[in-house]
């Protein structure tokens, strides 16, 4: 089979296998993180576009938060998926290393990152970051109802909130990036985020100045 029929097939896997995902992690998530994976490889002008273009279909397919128990094949499926579209085993390893590692919650990182785990990574994170991180991260916070913003009286509610999310996640992510566009990319984003925060702060405590410390670096 050739590149570009390979590609479709796993378009076409990668389409089915996320239906239930929540709308972040959704087709549109993976089809936009290989549009940025291609630019950024473009730029940077290093690594393997097939490699990259693949593992963008396929890095969230196997995604913990949405396997269902007893369905933890996803990594067998995409192992035989490929091989029976002819895809060579030394690829088909490089796929598997970069899904393995990509997530952030992975504390782990490979021995040596390869130029396509790195362009593949700064997608992804690029695409949880900007309005459209914004928008990921509210949906995902109602897929797991947790509130919208616990302020500080509420402290004692234990309870997680979307807002808190951008503090422990988002806004560490720009300081993150592997490549140099993806860094660039990444400032845009960034403001966008912060600027969003600061209006919902003001919006929220409104009419009053928000006078807790916001620490927006
Ligand atoms: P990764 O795929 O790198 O492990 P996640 O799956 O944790 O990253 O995050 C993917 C998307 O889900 C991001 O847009 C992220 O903001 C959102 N998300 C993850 N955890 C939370 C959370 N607790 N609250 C809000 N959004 C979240
Ligand atoms: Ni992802």
């Amino acid at each position: 089979m050739n590149r570009d029929s390979i590609i479709k097939k796993v378009e076409e896997f990668a389409k089915s296998a996320t239906t239930e995902f929540d709308s972040g992690h959704d087709w549109w998530h993976l089809e936009r993180v290989r549009k940025l994976a291609l630019y950024i490889q473009n730029l940077e002008n290093q690594g393997d576009r097939f490699i990259i273009e693949l593992a963008a279909l396929l890095h969230d397919v196997n995604d913990s938060k949405f396997r269902k128990p007893g369905n933890s094949e996803a990594g067998t499926i995409i192992n035989d998926l490929l091989s029976d579209v002819g895809v060579e085993r030394k690829i088909i390893e490089e796929v598997n290393k970069i899904n393995k590692y990509i997530s952030f919650s992975t504390s782990e990182s490979p021995d040596n990152k390869s130029f396509e785990f790195m362009i593949v990574q700064d997608a992804d994170r690029l695409d949880a970051i900007g309005a459209i991180g914004i928008a990921r991260a509210f949906n995902y916070g109602g897929f797991k109802n947790n509130a919208i913003f616990v302020p500080e009286l509420d402290k004692t509610q234990n309870r997680p909130s979307t807002i808190l999310h951008f503090y422990e996640k988002l806004l560490l992510l720009k300081d993150m990036m592997n490549t140099q566009t993806a860094s660039l990319l990444a400032l845009e984003r960034h403001r966008v985020m912060k600027e969003f925060l600061q209006n919902f702060y003001n919006e929220w405590y409104f009419p009053a100045k928000p006078d807790h410390s916001i620490n927006l670096s």
